[in-house]
């Protein structure tokens, strides 16, 4: 007889994290674009269902590039190859698609740095996991494995070697810091990577297992018995206390496990699709327990992008009117590639931090992890990434290659920095809604209201917003810590101007007061220099070559411009359904913006609607109608196009080479012709 008290307790976060899908998705598009056969070396991610399924549709997995018919398709599995098998696979002409986790790649990239500063790689995971044979395949010559604590109190080094650490990405956090601090002991001179190898997607599911195991009689990780995270979760449940199994399959689940269990927990492996873990709900509610609760200790948006070699158009596509030879897309495709694969690690990085953070504020009281929720939220609603992309493409067009860490970390603080920026501007601007979703301060104050709390809704609303505001900054200015010189005083100069011009756009505001050099000011603050032309210099400086500084300030003076009048124009005339944004609002709210101050320039009865408002109402419908009638429109066009004009012409004296012409030119009339 099923008890009433039968229950389940769900983790989340759980299953399938950004690498499994992308992993499985290439190998779907693979198959779409190339038709099966397509090989597969080795298992895909270590799941048997996803490995049957994927041989249904036409893959054929097998154990080494050897095996594969020479010139066939080979997808190279989430897991990473060492670079002998690439280059077997080269010899055999192979038509290679690489589904290796953006995270591991990383990994790769570390220990290449390492070992070429280093004597000795310490490689801390599982020795026959592919994931260390490929790494380990970096630099066979220096690199040693060590798995457990007691192996790294054996290992024969001098206690003065100069040595350097990495892990695999899948370990368990606490065994692994256990090791490490070992190792440290041993070694007082050990370095190890900037940000934690182990990967965001084993460290939130970690945690969310613990989270559930106190509350589990038994814990139940569906999982692969060859998946690394799996087995971890499966450890760290125990670790906490509770009793726990690892499920291969949910037809393995066996009734007898769950002789005088009351709750169940749940979770499953970062290889695991949903569909096994609704497969397990689904056989657990039909022994009984059917009641179920979830734990979220966490929440994840990472999303990465299908590897170049299935994007189709990415080499192919030539920029705009400009004349470019072969050689200069390529170059380029290459440039879109390495800034797309660092933007990716950027949103990891900001979800590292924050969900790091929310877990941790969670566990004193849920309360008090609202404003890095708020963040998270803010973030994975949208929001084009400018200042991070702008960072990126000034440290790449600066030769930028080797402090990678540093401008993924000073890339991300730009987004927290924005953040910061967009929750108090919305307050001081009014505006109900932002990136789609509602405000943070119209949000809370609508909670504060529906469950009827003491005192004065808009100021907890306002309160919840500064304080997540304020955090976000906090977070921009742990992120930006690294910085140094030239680069850290980029930063602070970014930071002070953007507040400097915010006190001046609501200033203009308050007085009413249209005048086009003061609304300029205010855009080339807000957004010629906050959000082009000082995160191309940061990451110029943190290349190491602020010379660029000049170019960088021409460029994003005049595309910012450019940048800020499509702002106007979108707010005045665009579509709230497309910019997420309200329309209408700067009017509503008496901005005297850029345009309303070209406007009043350029038209008397524009003018006197704003001077008039000193005596009569404000009238922002009379405003936007005798703006239309004003022709300032198609005058503010004209403006973007010239400054869009300046913006290339100030990077075609730079002596860049021709792709990054060819690339800030395409960023200039993004900024300047988007619709959102
Ligand atoms: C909005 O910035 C604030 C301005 C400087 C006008 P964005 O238009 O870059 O906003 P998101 O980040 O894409 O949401
Ligand atoms: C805000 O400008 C500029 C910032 C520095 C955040 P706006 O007030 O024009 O930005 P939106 O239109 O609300 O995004
Ligand atoms: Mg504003
Ligand atoms: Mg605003
Ligand atoms: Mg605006």
């Amino acid at each position: 007889m099923p008890s009433a008290l039968q229950r389940v307790l769900l983790a989340e976060p759980r299953g399938a994290c950004a690498g499994v899908h992308r992993a499985i998705e290439t190998v779907e598009r693979a198959l779409r674009i190339h038709g099966a056969p397509v090989y597969v070396r080795k298992q895909i991610v270590h799941n048997e269902h996803v490995v049957r399924e994927l041989e249904g549709r036409g893959a054929r997995f097998v154990d080494t590039e050897e095996e594969v018919p020479a010139g066939a398709v080979c997808v190279f599995s989430a897991h990473g190859v060492s670079p002998q098998v690439r280059e077997n696979a080269r010899r055999r002409e192979l038509t290679v698609i690489d589904a290796t986790c953006p995270l591991v790649a990383k990994v790769h990239q570390e220990a290449v740095r390492f070992a070429r500063d280093m004597d000795t790689l310490i490689l801390i995971g599982h020795v026959g996991h592919e994931e260390i044979e490929g790494t380990y395949g970096e630099a066979p010559e220096r690199t040693v494995v060590v798995g457990s604590v007691e192996e790294a109190r054996r290992l024969d080094l001098p206690p003065d070697v100069r040595a350097a650490y990495l892990t695999q990405t899948t370990l368990s956090v606490d065994d692994t810091a256990g090791i490490v601090a070992v190792l440290r002991e041993r070694f007082p001179e050990l370095t190890g990577p900037a940000s934690a190898d182990i990967c965001y997607a084993s460290q939130n599911r970690q945690n969310a297992v613990k989270a559930i195991a106190g509350r589990s009689d038994l814990v139940l990780v569906v999982g692969s018995a060859n998946s690394s995270n799996s087995l971890r979760l499966v450890e760290v449940a125990r670790a906490a206390g509770a009793e726990a199994r690892l499920l291969p399959d949910p037809e393995l689940l066996d009734p007898a496990w769950l002789e005088g269990v009351r709750t169940v927990g749940l979770t499953a492996g970062a290889s695991v699709p949903e569909i096994q873990v609704e497969r397990a709900l689904r056989l657990l509610a039909e022994l009984g327990y059917g009641d179920l609760e979830t734990e979220v200790t966490a929440t994840e948006n990472v999303v990465f992008k299908l590897p170049p070699e299935l994007e189709e158009q990415n080499m192919a596509k030539d920029g705009g009117d400009t004349v470019a030879g072969p050689p200069a897309s390529v170059e380029r495709g290459v440039v879109e590639e390495a800034c797309g694969k660092l933007l990716d690690r950027v949103d990891l990085r900001i979800e590292e931090l924050l969900s790091a953070e929310e877990a941790r504020w969670n566990a004193v009281d849920a309360r008090v992890a609202v404003p890095v929720s708020v963040i998270a939220e803010l973030i994975a609603a949208g929001g084009k990434r400018l200042r991070p992309l702008f960072c990126l493409t000034g440290y790449l067009a600066a030769g930028g290659a080797t402090d990678e860490d540093t401008v993924v970390d000073a890339a991300a603080a730009l987004e927290l920095l924005h953040a910061f920026a967009l929750i108090h501007d919305d307050i001081m601007d009014n505006s109900p809604t932002r990136r789609g979703v509602p405000t943070v301060h119209a949000a809370y104050t609508d909670l504060h209201a529906r469950r009827a709390w003491a005192g004065e809704s808009r100021r907890y609303g306002e309160g919840v917003a500064i304080l997540a505001g304020d955090l976000a900054l906090s977070y921009a200015n742990r992120l930006a810590g690294r910085l140094t010189g030239p680069a850290a005083e980029v930063w602070h100069e970014l930071a002070a101007e953007m507040i400097i011009g915010q006190q001046l756009d609501i200033a203009l505001a308050a007085e009413v007061k249209a005048d086009p050099d003061l609304a300029r000011w205010v855009a080339v603050c807000k957004s010629g220099r906050y959000t082009i032309h000082r995160p191309l210099a940061l990451g110029a400086a943190i290349a190491g070559r602020p010379g660029l500084n000049g170019v960088f300030e021409a460029y994003g003076v005049a595309a910012g411009e450019a940048f800020q009048l499509r702002d106007d124009l979108l707010d005045a005339f665009g579509d709230a359904a497309v910019t997420g944004k309200p329309t209408g609002l700067d009017l509503d709210e008496h901005k005297m913006t850029l345009l309303l101050a070209l406007g009043a320039a350029k038209d008397p009865r524009v003018a006197e609607l704003v001077e008039g408002s000193r005596r009569a109402d404000w009238d922002p419908a009379g405003l936007r109608a005798a703006l239309l009638a004003s022709g300032v429109r198609a005058e503010v066009e004209e403006r973007i196009d010239a400054l869009v004009a300046d913006a290339r012409t100030a990077v075609a004296d730079a002596g860049l080479p021709d792709h990054w012409r060819l690339r800030f030119g395409e960023l200039a009339d993004m900024v300047a012709y988007r619709d959102r």
